[in-house]
């Protein structure tokens, strides 16, 4: 009998120990606290401005898990009780990353919206287990409701077609590529050069030059939707009537068009800025790390898979994958100086249009986004290596 249970207590102690053997081991997979880049100019504080008392309640409840401004407590340096808050954070910023907000899809942030004033409104968010060490985060009812308004006010604000009766993207210019602008000052050039031009049919040629030039502005123009609209709304008027030159017959009316489409031409400045342009690192191409370069391989694999008909969802899934990878290279890459903001100016399209095809809708526009992304993916290797 006493054999019997001093067995026992060897035993135990034994396990006791084993335990604290690997309580001791598992403190030396340390999770990795270092938040991602954070850039003020993108976080939904700076781009919605609300009242200080949301803001507070924001930061409070909400962001050290979904934003890249996490604060980890004392004890997230204590194994296993680390891992379980990592997921969280992770789980969190997958699902809304407050810091990434500008770079959202319209779509997306108003969804976003929607799921935030249902999140608080169910009790699911913030997560429970976070109050027990988180006093600050518990929402009074008033509390509860300040944020619903917040959220639901939001919303249905950004559901809004909004005007933009000063014709500029909230106060900025539009940002438009290169190849336009250059295309628009020849335009602009043309006509300088022929204002005093007597001859009608140099006007009429003319008019053929500049219907070409119009040609390849569409052809040139990788921007987004919402830049193209503003630049029909501009110069649609232009763009239909100066292909009327190639047969005006009357010199005094052709001097009036010409006048004003050169007038209508000048303002393209007031309203477009052109952005720095890809290109090479003089004539060679710029290096970049490896995992950049297997992250494209990768989505170009994953681009490249056949969708059947009908799954919409498939589409989505891509587009989630497709994100993922772009989120490691953003995270493994170690570029500097110049060739990371080329790097920088490569990628971006490529965050917009996968972003739009995770949150896509209808088959076309999932199909025309794939096109896109693959030819975007193409372009990678005539610029880096
Ligand atoms: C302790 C971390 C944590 C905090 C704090 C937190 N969340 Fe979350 N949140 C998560 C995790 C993890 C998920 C994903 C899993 C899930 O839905 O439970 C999530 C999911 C969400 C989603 C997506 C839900 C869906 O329908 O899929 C929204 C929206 C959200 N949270 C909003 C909020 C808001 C608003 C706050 C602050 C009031 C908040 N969360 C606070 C961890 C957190």
């Amino acid at each position: 009998m006493k054999n019997d249970s001093l067995k026992l207590k060897v035993m135990l102690k034994k396990i006791g120990l084993g335990l604290l053997a690997i309580l001791v081991v598992i403190q030396f997979f340390r999770i990795d606290k270092e938040n991602p880049e954070a850039i003020p100019r993108k976080d939904f504080i700076t781009q919605t401005s609300p009242p200080e008392a949301i803001q507070k309640l924001l930061k409070n409840a909400c962001y050290d898990c979904h934003s890249s401004t996490t604060k980890y407590p004392w004890y997230s340096n204590v194994a296993p009780i680390s891992w379980w808050l990592k997921d969280h954070v992770n789980e969190g910023r997958e699902e809304l990353n407050f810091s990434n907000w500008a770079d959202y899809p319209l779509k997306k942030q108003i969804h976003k919206m929607e799921e935030c004033w249902e999140m608080i409104e169910e009790g699911e968010m913030p997560l429970e287990s976070y109050l027990i060490t988180h006093s600050e985060a518990e929402l009074t009812t008033e509390e509860k409701e300040l944020l619903i308004e917040w959220f639901k006010g939001l919303e249905s604000a950004l559901a809004e077609p909004t005007a933009e009766d000063d014709g500029l993207n909230n106060g900025k210019k539009w940002v438009i590529n290169n190849e336009v602008t250059v295309l628009v000052n020849q335009i602009i050039s043309l006509l300088k050069e022929n204002r005093n031009e007597t001859d009608l049919a140099k006007i009429n040629a003319l008019g053929i030059d500049i219907e070409n030039k119009l040609i390849e502005i569409g052809e040139a123009f990788d921007g987004k939707r919402n830049v193209l609209d503003q630049l029909n709304t501009i110069h649609g008027e232009v763009f239909l009537s100066a292909p009327n030159l190639k047969t005006i017959d009357n010199i005094e009316d052709a001097k009036s068009l010409m006048l004003s489409i050169e007038e209508n031409l000048n303002t393209y400045s007031n309203f477009f800025e052109t952005k720095k342009v890809l290109e090479l690192n003089g004539e060679q191409k710029w290096e970049a790390n490896p995992e950049t370069t297997e992250g494209i391989e990768k989505m170009l694999v994953i681009i490249s898979e056949d969708v059947e008909q009908g799954r919409i969802s498939h589409y989505a899934a891509m587009g989630e994958r497709l994100n993922i990878e772009i989120k490691t290279i953003f995270s493994s890459c170690t570029m500097k100086g110049e060739g990371h903001e080329q790097l920088h100016l490569y990628i971006m399209p490529l965050v917009d249009l996968c972003e739009k095809l995770e949150a896509v809708e209808t088959e076309d526009e999932a199909s025309v986004l794939q096109k896109n992304i693959l030819k975007r993916l193409n372009l990678y290797s005539q610029y880096f290596k």
